[in-house]
């Protein structure tokens, strides 16, 4: 936990102001909200409207890349907005402990199911109280672009190196122009092996550690991105698309089948496979 944070709580648990409803095995806070007290920080919480307060995605983006080496993408993900967002809304993002989100790592302690830049941004976009289809745009994002984008070599061209980011003591500089692959996937396994594949790279190497810092960098990009433009105006909600499958394949025959993964990255049959 970052000391302004700790200092804040202190503050505020000594001003009478009960903080935080957030409990997480390890951190014990001082007192418990009463159910009346924590309603009032229930989610939504406040994001900026004026475009000349909002976020910059860039150093946002930049801020995940560097985080990575020392915490994990999920953490990487949600931290840099969680961050920003704590110096003016102390009662409410001010309140959550920093290495919540190191759990999602390597899609869930590592075992390979939802990428953690998803799980971290998934978290952010519904903490705002943005709808849905700004989480469908950023997992279908995700799995359907050429990733990592290598928009970061931009920030480097321009100057920028990473500092470090505790407990890390150097974060090495992204690798220029490195090969990128599409997942059709938000799996962890998935996408990352699609990676490895493409690139003969192994996991654990540091061109996979390269590739997962960069898709940090550019799930926060796009994810601030879409959360600036909604919070500045409800009427830029982006179209959500989901993969053709989930239009064909659930209406005509698999009501059933649960979720919005693209059906044919799992399955080999085609839409329509059983229509005369
Ligand atoms: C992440 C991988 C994955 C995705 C994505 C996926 N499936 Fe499946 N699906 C499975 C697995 C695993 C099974 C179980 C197969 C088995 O046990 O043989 C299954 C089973 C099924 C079955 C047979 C069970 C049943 O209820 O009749 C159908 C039909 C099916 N999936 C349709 C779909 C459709 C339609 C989509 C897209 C909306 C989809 N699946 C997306 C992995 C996936």
């Amino acid at each position: 936990m970052s000391e302004n944070l700790m200092s804040r709580r202190k503050f505020l648990t000594k001003a009478g102001a009960v903080v935080g409803a957030v409990t997480v095995s390890g951190l014990v806070l001082a007192e418990r909200p009463s159910p009346a007290e924590a309603v009032a920080t229930a989610i939504p919480w406040p994001y900026p409207t004026d475009p000349a307060l909002q976020p910059d995605p860039e150093t946002l983006a930049r801020h995940a890349y560097e985080i990575y080496y020392a915490a994990g993408c999920a953490e990487a993900t949600w931290w840099p907005i969680v961050e920003v967002l704590s110096a003016d809304n102390p009662t409410t993002w001010g309140t959550l402990p920093k290495s919540l989100f190191k759990y999602g790592g390597g899609g869930v302690a590592s075992w390979g199911t939802l990428c953690g830049t998803l799980n971290g941004s998934a978290a952010i976009i519904a903490m705002t109280g943005a709808p849905t289809k700004i989480t469908d745009e950023v997992m279908q994002y995700y799995g359907e672009t050429p990733l990592p984008t290598n928009g970061i070599d931009k920030a480097v061209a321009a100057g920028w190196t990473p500092t470090p980011f505790p407990p890390q003591a150097t974060i090495p500089a992204p690798l220029p122009n490195v090969p990128t692959s599409t997942a059709h996937s938000q799996l962890c396994h998935a996408s990352l092996s699609q990676w490895t594949m493409t690139t003969g790279a192994a996991d654990g190497s540091r061109d996979q550690k390269d590739r997962c810092a960069k898709a940090c960098y550019d799930l926060v990009l796009k994810t601030t991105t879409l959360l600036n433009a909604y919070h500045a105006d409800h009427a830029n909600l982006p179209l959500g698309t989901l993969d053709p499958t989930i239009a064909t394949c659930q209406p005509l025959c698999h009501s059933s089948a649960k979720g919005k993964m693209a059906c044919d990255s799992c399955h080999d049959q085609v839409p329509g496979h059983a229509l005369p």
